[in-house]
């Protein structure tokens, strides 16, 4: 059985997602550990409520590559196979990333390349575009940045607010995120330059 290991940031509702899909058996893994990088994360607690694995790892104040060798340490420990961002809102140094080669994905409220960083179903809005949407990418050490696996289009609405926005994305992000994993995990992809391409098992 293949090893997930998530790291996250805050309300953990990919988290969410991810851990029904395993425990519904859509996705043929297991949760090794949770990990967050703040205390407060409501998602870490929803890991510990879910019998999980739950580990903080606060990275206040610590110099990015320093507290990144602390947190792969932890998921080696736990044998992860697997590494899910999921609202984990730090960039990877380039030793993490050299640790997982391949086995780092991420999830970004946007259709990338577009409005990467902070904010991004703001940025989609004030821009004026009238498709958004969410990604999920093999994770490198630039920002939102790294060949993409999968995404999904929302449209935007003219009574749109950053809220309704956000929540049409995320259900598609709940959707996606699992189907990432799965093509991941089955490893019937291959990747050309940028591009991930499926293969057949
Ligand atoms: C999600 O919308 C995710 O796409 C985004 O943070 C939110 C976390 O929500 N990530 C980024 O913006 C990364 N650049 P969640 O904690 O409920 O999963």
């Amino acid at each position: 059985m293949k090893r997930l290991g998530i790291l996250l940031s805050g309300r953990g509702s990919n988290f969410e997602a991810i851990a029904d899909n395993v425990a519904a058996g859509k996705i043929n893994a297991e949760i090794a550990v949770v990990i967050s990088n703040r205390p407060e994360a409501r998602g870490l607690e929803l890991a510990r409520a879910r019998g999980l694995n739950a580990v903080c790892i606060p990275s206040k104040g610590m110099e990015r590559e320093a507290y990144d060798r602390l947190v792969v340490a932890e998921l080696k420990k736990h044998q992860v196979d697997l590494v899910c961002l999921a609202g984990f809102m730090r960039l990877l140094s380039a030793y993490f990333v050299r640790e997982f080669p391949l086995r780092i994905l991420n999830i970004h409220p946007a259709l990338l390349p577009s409005f990467p960083g902070l904010d991004a179903q703001h940025q989609a809005l004030e821009h004026g575009v009238k498709i958004t949407g969410c990604t999920v990418h093999f994770v490198d050490e630039n920002l939102d940045s790294g060949p993409i696996i999968v995404q999904a289009a929302v449209p935007v609405l003219d009574d749109d607010t950053v809220e309704t926005l956000s929540a049409r994305i995320l259900k598609e992000e709940h959707r996606i995120y699992t189907e990432a994993i799965n093509i991941v995990l089955s490893g019937n992809f291959r990747i050309e330059g940028r591009r991930v391409l499926l293969t057949k098992p």
